[in-house]
């Protein structure tokens, strides 16, 4: 089972310039390195160097580079911008996330607690991967100088717990506030709120570093965990900040809340298998601090949402919608919502929500469909060297612009969300070594195998070498949405929220951090797949 991986290279978090991005020197910038002690091997002639270099690119000459080129290259220039929008080198109080520097058009210099979650999670998969295939194989990569950087994360959001906002107060729905100003302060504008994904989003990312802080067992590590994770003798208590999570999770997954998309309230799948993983999670470590208790009543809590997720699976129209139903907000409900949950989620395999279920199998195939004639830029799909892939965005329906509602852009979340899919399921039948194609699946297996009929079986080695022709196809297919990447990046590698729909130029809030993430989850299920697949190659 475990077997032990090489510890890949990554670049370091210590070669950070001290601003990727902005070159006027702030003060603020001196305080982040100073509470960052741990980041203190940056030498400043790191600091003076590396940014200027990786910058010097001229305006999309990547486009003449090789994706494996490309991709090496955009790594340094996405974890450099997404960690140039955390604490004081953004502008914000230590360990917040900005969603985006931009103050107008949009505004998005607020600190919204579902990108900051989903934020450090990336950042979390640099500090300590996960297992990320069903086999058990880790591919570790350990990153233990963002430890600092992760201390202030939980530091920041133990006192955001606790900030009177328009949703309520700690122990009454202040928990599901949305967003907040990066200083740390209520916003107090009107807003789609509460949100009921950010409680889980963070749970989770807080649970996996409670979990390595109880592997690595120095009793210092004990005493943070209970100080300022999960304190085991109280229910939610201030600055007990992941336990308080899991019981506003366990509590309120059942009530309305507005979408990811802060535009509909309703039970939404995304924020419901998140909830439903949070508990699981939650509860496993529960039972590792002897919460017994707690343990039992999340467990039960997420067997009663995982009856619920069942309501959002169509079988008439053959995919999962995003929201139950979609019908009532006029959306079919194909939405990359569902791929995102099912990404947050976690590796689930081949159960009902994971990555490479017959479910979510169909339901990507017919959410990228739905976009193939919609942007004029995907051409009817007709690009060659996008195998296939195209340009996403949220959901058909959309209509927002990225500063107001005109005619939505496809996204660069949700088109690296696919390739990141792709990866994964990829990765799944790395490990399964075989493709079964079921009534469900029938279509998304047809698109790189269009003879393939419900029952196939197609074994790794078999005589007619399917099962190869398949993955080979899929892996370009994967590697395409990260192509319309590169496409589309803006000036100097940046990555927008939005690219126009017609000629692509970037639109909406400027350097998303979201988006940036995005991006290195997409090249981390590609680096693990190929890890996996040059292993059983050997
Ligand atoms: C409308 C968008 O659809 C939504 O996703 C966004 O969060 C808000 N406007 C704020 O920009
Ligand atoms: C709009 C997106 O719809 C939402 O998910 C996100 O939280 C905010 N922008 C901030 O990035």
């Amino acid at each position: 089972m475990s077997e032990k991986l090489p510890i890949l290279p990554v670049a370091s978090s210590s070669q950070k310039p001290l601003s990727f991005r902005r070159t006027i020197s702030s003060p603020l910038r001196a305080t982040s390195l100073l509470a960052l002690g741990g980041l203190a091997a940056l030498t400043l002639t790191s600091l003076a160097t590396s940014s200027r270099s990786i910058c010097s690119r001229t305006s999309h000459s990547g486009k003449e580079d090789s994706l494996g080129a490309w991709i090496e290259k955009q790594a340094k220039i996405s974890w450099w911008s997404l960690l140039d929008n955390v604490g004081p080198t953004a502008g914000a109080k230590p360990g917040l996330v900005i969603a985006s520097p931009s103050r107008s058009h949009p505004d998005y210099f607020y600190t919204w607690t579902r990108d900051s979650a989903i934020t450090f999670g990336t950042i979390f998969d640099r500090f300590q991967p996960s297992n990320i295939s069903s086999n058990g194989a880790t591919l570790r990569h350990a990153d233990s100088s963002l430890e600092p950087l992760l201390r202030e994360f939980v530091a920041s959001q133990r006192e955001l717990q606790l900030v009177k906002n328009p949703s309520g107060s700690f122990t009454d729905g202040g928990l599901g506030e949305p967003k907040f100003m990066v200083d740390g302060t209520a916003f107090k504008g009107s807003w789609g709120r509460p949100q009921n994904d950010g409680p889980p989003l963070r749970a989770m990312v807080m649970t996996r570093y409670a979990s390595y802080l109880l592997d690595r067992s120095a009793p210092e590590d004990e005493t943070y965990i209970t100080s300022h994770l999960y304190d085991a003798t109280k229910l939610m208590s201030p600055g007990s900040v992941l336990k308080s999570d899991l019981e506003y999770v366990a509590h309120n997954w059942n009530k309305d809340s507005f979408d990811l998309w802060e535009e509909i309230s309703g039970p939404h799948f995304f924020t419901l298998l998140v909830s439903h993983r949070s508990l699981a999670v939650g509860a496993a470590l529960a039972d590792r601090l002897q919460d017994q208790g707690a343990a039992k009543f999340y467990l039960a809590q997420a067997d009663l949402i995982q009856k619920k997720l069942d309501s959002f699976w169509l079988p008439s129209k053959n995919y999962i919608q995003a929201s139950l139903p979609s019908s009532k907000f006029g959306r079919s409900g194909l939405d990359s919502a569902v791929l995102l949950a099912v990404l947050k989620a976690g590796d689930l395999g081949e159960e009902s929500w994971g990555v490479a279920g017959e479910r979510m199998l169909a339901t990507v195939e017919k959410y990228v469909k739905g976009f193939k004639d919609l942007y004029p830029l995907n051409e009817g799909g007709k690009r060659k060297e996008w195998n296939g892939a195209l340009a996403v965005g949220r959901y058909t329906e959309d209509v927002y612009d990225g500063d107001g509602k005109s005619k939505a852009n496809p996204w660069f979340i949700a088109t690296f969300a696919v390739s990141e899919v792709a990866f994964k399921i990829l990765t799944h039948l790395e490990t399964t070594s075989v493709i079964r194609v079921t009534d469900v699946s029938l279509d998304f297996w047809k698109r790189f195998f269009p003879s393939a009929e419900a029952g196939d079986v197609y074994s790794r080695g078999a005589i007619d070498g399917v099962f190869e022709d398949v993955t080979k196809k899929l892996e370009l297919w994967a590697d395409g949405f990260l192509t319309v990447g590169k496409t589309f990046e803006g000036e100097g590698g940046a990555f927008s929220e939005q690219f126009g729909r017609i000629d692509g130029t970037s639109k909406g809030a400027k350097h998303l951090t979201w988006s940036y993430g995005s991006f290195l989850d997409a090249i981390n299920a590609r680096k693990h797949y190929h890890h996996l697949r040059n292993q059983h190659r050997r």
